[in-house]
């Protein structure tokens, strides 16, 4: 029987764009997007969908309404889909055993249970979430366990691997679509029946069917090992500022090389977004139950070099600045963790903004997409500390930060007056800023530090700005 109705459990960053692509292109099949944050459902049935992805509108205006819902109603939905996606988020622990590395799989759990309780008929349950190895396992013994004797279920993985910003893209021209299943006549079976949709638009050469746990562990080492490669080029820019030579010309001429590629070889102030920080983590965790320490060690040093990379760079900052940002403005463009999103979870933005917030700058932030209230309490909140607030709801420290962050809505506004600009997200339109422009307005000398590589160096130095950037010696 081929699938008539697709419920996704999650409206996130994936199960939104996934469901929507799914939906513009099988038109036969319903497809409902179901989340238990009513807001976020308000928000995808409004204009204003919750996330900036580039041409995600459109295909919604399209498809809502015709095959394509978002509705809070996650247990009826379940219940009457053929296939199931758990799309549910999936961070890092942060308390109890695995505190800091483990995914926490408490939404994963309860999606599970709910499905157990309350689906009718024959399900195919698929694992979109990224997940530690053996997670399908769970997934089948919690619905084995609810002894529903009016369903069926089959377990598939089917790991998501678009990237926020290009979204859409990414969706419509997977490089592989990646399908795990049991290796018995029901998995391969439930496995065909999810190749079927995808193949409405992707080639059938690219549809790649493995066993569960292979499919579950390459997810997690292709974030691992792209985030291995920036952290590589991170480690190269240090050595390219203290000997003179280029980052961006070192990782071109790597990069031609055919067996390496050009892609994921751009130095940065490190790596942010919602999954590669957490992969890892979850990889290194998984290393250590099974007692395998060295390739533990191996991989927490990815993130060990963009932990570095992110202070290295907030110090290059203070250190030019004649050693103090005191009551300096400082104006940072850019805080999202990329640029075409509005997305900030482990954006490097977080660690400059706060760095320089705890050295006493005042800090202007200027993005285009990221909301007001993301940007302070990114940069405010700080959960450790138990003092609140009464008046405010906020701790004595979220009150004395707050003072000294202003959200700017124009970057012109946000330069004025400032002593340095910080590039944190690579964000195109900074580039076609009008900077003659923005240095009248600012103290001098006028300071710029390119995290982002993003900006023409010997422009800004002939205007009289003195540049700093990551994997470059500049002379000023
Ligand atoms: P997200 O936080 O944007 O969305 C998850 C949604 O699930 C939230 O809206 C939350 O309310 C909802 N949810 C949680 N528990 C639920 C439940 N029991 N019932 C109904 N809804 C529930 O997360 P995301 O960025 O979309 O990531 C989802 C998963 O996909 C994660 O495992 C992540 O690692 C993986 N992933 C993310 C990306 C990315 O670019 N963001 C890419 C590939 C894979
Ligand atoms: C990543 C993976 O690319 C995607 O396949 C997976 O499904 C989810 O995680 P995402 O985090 O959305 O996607 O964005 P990505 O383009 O990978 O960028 C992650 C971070 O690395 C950004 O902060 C980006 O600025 C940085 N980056 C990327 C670099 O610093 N240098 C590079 O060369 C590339």
């Amino acid at each position: 029987m081929p699938i008539k109705k697709i419920c996704c459990i999650g409206a996130g960053y994936v199960g939104g764009p996934t469901s929507t692509v799914i939906a513009l292109k099988c038109p036969d099949i319903q497809v409902w997007v179901t989340d238990l944050n009513a807001e976020r459902i308000r928000m995808w049935n409004s204009k204003d969908l919750p996330i900036f992805e580039p041409g995600l509108g459109d295909i919604v205006n399209a498809c809502r309404g015709r095959n394509l819902f978002f509705s809070t109603e996650v247990e009826k939905h379940v219940a009457d889909a053929d296939l199931i996606f758990i799309s549910v988020n999936t961070p890092t622990k942060a308390y109890g055993v695995g505190k800091g590395k483990a995914p926490d799989m408490t939404s994963i759990e309860s999606a599970a249970r709910m499905i157990g309780r309350v689906a009718m008929g024959k399900k195919i349950v698929v694992e979109k979430s990224t997940v530690p190895v053996k997670a399908a396992e769970s997934i089948k013994r919690i619905l084995q366990a609810a002894e529903n004797k009016n369903a069926q279920f089959e377990v598939l993985s089917n790991p998501e691997f678009l990237a926020e910003g290009s979204a859409v893209q990414n969706l419509f021209h997977p490089d592989r679509v990646l399908i795990g299943a049991d290796q018995t006549t029901d998995g391969c079976c439930a496995a065909r029946l999810l190749a079927e949709i995808y193949e409405a638009w992707v080639p059938a050469s690219v549809i790649l069917t493995v066993n569960t746990w292979s499919s579950e562990l390459a997810k997690l080492y292709a974030n691992a090992m792209l985030a291995q490669r920036i952290s590589s080029v991170n480690a190269a820019s240090e050595l390219c500022e203290v000997t003179g030579a280029d980052v961006s010309e070192v990782a071109k001429a790597v990069g031609m090389d055919s067996r390496i590629g050009s892609k994921f070889l751009e130095a940065s102030i490190g790596f942010g977004g919602s999954c590669f920080q957490k992969d890892i983590l979850s990889l290194v965790y998984l290393y250590e139950h099974y007692g395998l320490q060295n390739g533990a060690e191996y991989w927490r040093q990815i993130i060990v070099m963009n932990e570095y990379q992110r202070s290295r760079f907030c110090r290059i900052i203070v250190s030019a600045m004649f050693n103090t940002v005191a009551r300096k403005q400082i104006t940072i463009f850019g805080f999202a963790f990329k640029q075409n999103t509005g997305d900030t979870r482990e954006s490097s933005s977080i660690t400059v903004g706060r760095y320089l917030l705890e050295e006493g700058a005042r800090v202007n932030i200027y993005d285009p997409e990221v909301l007001e209230h993301v940007i302070i309490s990114d940069l405010t909140t700080d959960s450790t500390l138990q003092e609140t607030d009464q008046g405010l709801g906020m701790n004595s420290l979220e009150v004395k930060l707050r003072d000294r962050v202003t959200v700017c809505h124009n970057a012109y506004k946000a330069a004025a007056g400032s002593h340095a600009i910080v590039i944190c997200t690579e964000w195109d339109l900074f580039k076609a800023l009008d900077y003659e422009e923005i240095y009248t307005s600012m103290q001098k000398p006028a300071f710029i530090f390119d995290g982002k590589m993003l900006l023409n160096h010997a422009a800004l130095k002939a205007i009289g700005f003195e540049v700093h950037c990551i994997g470059k010696r500049i002379q000023n």
